[in-house]
């Protein structure tokens, strides 16, 4: 894995439990418009920490599996799982979204958090919708942009954050629809983070912050990654927002 990947295992390992934006807040808004509750089958596509699986698992008693391309990820989160006492509903599996090992229709809910834009979406997609019981739902929270950028900043993106792409709301609604998804909905919930970066140290806290300063000390390539990520966010905040869609499989 590259740069970003390392960049999400250092944010994690100075204390941040989730990788997105809106945190669990934004997870539970997403995860109603789904329908969630009792006795569902979720699956988290790139589960991260799994904190989103272990809440939604606790909250609403339903069964959830995440797929992370990460073996320590899916440690973390197996970890977690236990701690919790969840581990009987609660499963980790590493696994990569383009090829999901579940067999046809087997999950009533399939979510993503902050991980398809790194995706080939057609692929990653067409997986989530083959395991997706017909009536299911496919809810996808991620980094959206405000208006459309001009190409220099897509270009950028993709090479800063290796292989990011993006799309306003309509256009991650008309891909929905494209793929045969209906009653799709949207929600951009971009105003309430005005400032990515300041919501991150909030979360990080003052020992999480000094923390990432004694990694990035040690670690000039992960410092150069992290400038390059921090320039995106101030040159070009006009851009960028966060928002997820929702979609039934027919
Ligand atoms: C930005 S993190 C988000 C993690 C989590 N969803 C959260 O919100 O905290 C992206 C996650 O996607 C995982 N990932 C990246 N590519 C993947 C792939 N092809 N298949 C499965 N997981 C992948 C990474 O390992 C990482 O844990």
């Amino acid at each position: 894995m590259g740069k970003m990947a390392d960049i999400d295992e250092m944010m994690y390992s100075c204390g941040l439990e989730i990788l997105h934006p809106g945190g669990i807040e934004k997870t539970d808004e997403m995860a109603r418009m789904c329908k969630i509750g009792s006795g569902k089958k979720v699956l988290d596509i790139g589960s991260g920490k799994g904190l989103t699986a272990c809440y939604l698992a606790q909250k609403y008693e339903c069964e959830v599996v995440g797929v992370d391309l990460s073996e320590r990820m899916i440690e973390y989160a197996r970890k977690l799982a236990k701690k919790k006492g969840l581990d009987d509903r609660v499963s980790f599996r590493r696994a990569d979204a383009h090829n999901l090992p579940f067999e046809d229709e087997s999950f009533d809910i399939v979510l993503a958090e902050c991980t398809t834009v790194l995706l080939d979406k057609k692929k990653a997609f067409s997986e989530f919708l083959r395991v997706t019981k017909p009536g299911g739902y496919i809810g996808d929270l991620e980094m959206i942009w405000q208006k459309t950028p001009p190409d220099e900043l897509v270009d950028k993106v993709y090479d800063v954050w290796e292989g990011f792409r993006t799309m306003t709301l309509e256009e991650w609604k008309e891909f929905f629809e494209r793929i045969g998804m209906v009653d799709v909905k949207t929600v951009d919930f971009s105003e309430t983070i005005p400032d990515m970066e300041e919501a991150m140290k909030k979360e990080l806290g003052l020992k999480g912050m000094i923390k990432m300063g004694c990694k990035l000390l040690l670690r000039s390539d992960l410092r150069k990654a992290m400038s390059e990520y921090r320039e995106i966010f101030k040159e070009y905040s006009d851009y960028i927002g966060y928002g997820y869609v929702v979609g039934r499989k027919r």
